[in-house]
């Protein structure tokens, strides 16, 4: 949530912070802001709605030449998504300009200390408070921002990443990060901060995670990190193996359309590497011990969003594969019902960013129970693989557009993984038949490249139902999940009422909702081995068929049982059980990011949405 980007060097820091926020601007975009040192003096331009109002802005009253910058691209929570909220926030004098994601929370408190000193606050934000304060904390002239920063941070409570720069030091800039993201970038004679790497990718791929409660000042020549008590922080440094190319367009409209059609080889990505010459699994990369994995009794996912989704599919796949029974759970509801928890409970932590703060906190609380936290994340170094005992990346590579797509396909294939493992590791009956389950498994990105080579009734369908103001999804056992995935993109992306339900819920409550014309897709499960769950969907479609609904069914090759109750077919390769929401899920993007564009509306950044949220 917010984008924070940083430079110092010698080439025109105006355009290395835009072109970062230009690639941040999925973390927010309610406003967007720069400030830049010029002459012994700050240059700050801000502007309510996305980044292309600034740079409009910035076009109409250019800037200075400056070496030294800052920017922001905001997703608002503390005052409304105005000009005058927008971030950089200065103190009265325009000395210190500060951005920031996360909360204050004891920033009333802050501010009515500021008034009653006689200083005048003219915004709305948390963040303001901040610019005061280090004005404050510097001498009437110089001084060491870093110092001045270390000193406010031990003031500040809850969650922030800050980013400061100060008129009188032309050659600094000092960011400080508690519970949210912040990564340096080492250049030659340049060195850059921001949210995330893809904002200074296209300059270096040598970065340098920041840790927990730490401040990094920035010159030119290198970089000093402390910890907030001002003793010297060991940094860890690594080499960012994806490119600037991973995260530009490559030809399509949208972000989304894009990271749709990479998911062949996201999921191929995910699995290389885990596989050994004899087809059994090695995850030693996920530092859990044999021993440590069959003390295991209970497992516990939680996730948000689409990654809750995920963790419903696993709940299926744990249980089926290891008998270990297997919860899931809203990571944001989690830790407020006292779950119970101890040493033999393995806590699963889906995320894709891995800064998602409502599932930081329950993780957080698991540990302090005593649990054991596997984090599956396809961000590397992000905080919550940082803050687990284990973790299995996902190698989806950057995804941009604020609906996860391929972050949520890979999510899956990392599901599978850890519930085969524990099946291998533990000798269930399951086990013996990892080898066959993984065969399966490496067949899926091909299975997944012919479901996209088949998308265009899809397409064709969704700009036919630009108009319909609500449409229902069905799903009975892993198509469940798939329908609760599926209601959820069209709700983001294309702002219509979409519900998911477990098929067999409708006769309780929901098909009174039917009526003429309703469109309603129905995930069908495969007819093969589990025919008595087939025949009921079957009978579920007719149900509401037979009210007015106008059906539109995904279903597996060779399954002739739907076609008379179906008035839209989409078929998709035929999988094992478990492995289908692999396939199945693929259309519902492609319908809803299609029913987006025909709408007219951002694809890639909705509404009131960002990508990562780290808020509670
Ligand atoms: C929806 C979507 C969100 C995220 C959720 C969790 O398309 O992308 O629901 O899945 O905010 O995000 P991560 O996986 O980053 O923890």
């Amino acid at each position: 949530m917010c984008g924070i980007v940083g430079y110092v060097g010698d080439r025109a820091a105006l355009d290395v912070v835009v072109q970062g926020l230009r690639r941040m601007e999925y973390r927010g975009y309610d406003s967007a802001g720069v400030a830049l040192v010029a002459d012994g003096a700050l240059v700050v331009r801000r502007r309510a709605g996305k980044l292309g109002n600034l740079v409009a802005a910035l076009e109409e009253e250019p800037t200075p030449a400056s070496t030294t910058g800052i920017g922001h691209t905001r997703w608002a929570t503390h005052g409304a998504p105005n000009d005058r909220n927008a971030h950089p926030h200065t103190d009265e004098r325009g000395r210190v300009a500060v951005v920031h994601n996360g909360i204050i929370e004891n920033f009333a408190r802050l501010r009515a200390e500021l008034e009653a000193r006689g200083r005048t606050l003219s915004s709305d934000t948390d963040t303001e408070v901040v610019a005061h304060l280090l004005a404050e904390a510097l001498p009437v002239s110089g001084g060491d921002l870093a110092e001045a920063m270390r000193a406010v941070c031990l003031r500040l409570e809850g969650a922030f990443t800050l980013v400061a720069t100060v008129a009188d030091d032309p050659d600094v800039v000092v960011g400080a990060r508690r519970n949210s993201p912040l990564v340096v970038g080492r250049g030659d004679g340049e060195n850059f901060l921001a949210s995330d790497v893809s904002a200074f990718i296209a300059h270096t791929r040598e970065a340098v995670e920041l840790g927990q409660d730490q401040v990094v000042e920035l010159r030119r020549e290198g970089i000093a990190v402390t910890h907030f008590d001002g003793t010297p922080a060991a940094v860890r440094s690594y080499h960012v193996d994806w490119d600037a190319s991973a995260a530009e367009k490559g030809g399509y409209a949208w972000f989304m359309q894009k990271e749709i059609a990479e998911q062949p080889r996201a999921l191929a990505d995910t699995l290389l590497g885990r596989v050994d010459e004899s087809g059994r699994l090695s995850l030693d990369e996920m530092r859990l011990s044999d021993d440590e994995l069959r003390e295991i009794d209970k497992i516990v996912v939680i996730a948000c969003g689409t990654a809750y989704h995920a963790g419903l599919v696993a709940k299926y796949a744990i249980e089926h594969w290891t008998r270990i029974p297997c919860e899931v759970e809203l990571a944001s509801e989690f830790r407020y019902r006292d779950p119970i928890l101890d040493r033999q409970t393995l806590v699963v932590a889906v995320s894709q960013s891995g800064e998602t703060m409502d599932l930081l906190m329950a993780l957080r609380h698991a540990r302090e129970q005593g649990s054991r936290v596997l984090a599956i994340c396809n961000t590397n170094g992000s905080t919550i693989p940082r803050e687990s005992d284990a973790v299995l990346y996902t190698h989806a590579g950057p995804e941009v557009a604020v609906a996860s797509t391929k972050g949520f396909l890979t999510q899956l294939v990392a599901c599978y993984l850890v519930a085969l493992y524990l099946g291998q590791v533990r000798g269930t009956k399951w086990g013996d038949e990892v080898t066959a389950v993984v065969r399966d498994l490496a067949a899926m990105p091909e299975k997944v490249e012919k479901v996209l080579e088949a998308m265009e009734p899809v397409r064709e369908l969704a700009r036919s139902l630009v108009d319909a103001r609500s449409v229902l999804f069905l799903g009975r056992h892993v198509g469940y999940p798939v329908a609760l995935e599926g209601a959820l993109k069209l709700k983001e992306l294309a702002y219509i009422h979409a519900e998911g339900f477990a098929a067999g819920e409708l006769k309780h409550g929901p098909i009174a909702l039917i009526e003429d014309g309703l469109p309603v897709i129905v995930v069908a499960p495969s007819p093969r081995g589990r025919s008595l769950l087939h025949d009921k969907v079957v009978s579920n479609i007719q149900e509401v068929r037979a009210r007015g609904a106008r059906t539109i069914v995904i279903a597996e090759e060779g399954d002739e049982a739907v076609v008379p109750y179906a008035d839209h077919l989409v078929r998709v390769p035929a999988s094992p059980v478990l492995l289908q929401p692999l396939l199945t899920t693929v259309p519902l993007q492609e319908f809803a990011c299609e029913l987006a564009a025909a709408k007219g509306f951002d694809v890639d950044q909705p509404r009131n949405l960002a990508k990562s949220v780290t808020v509670e």
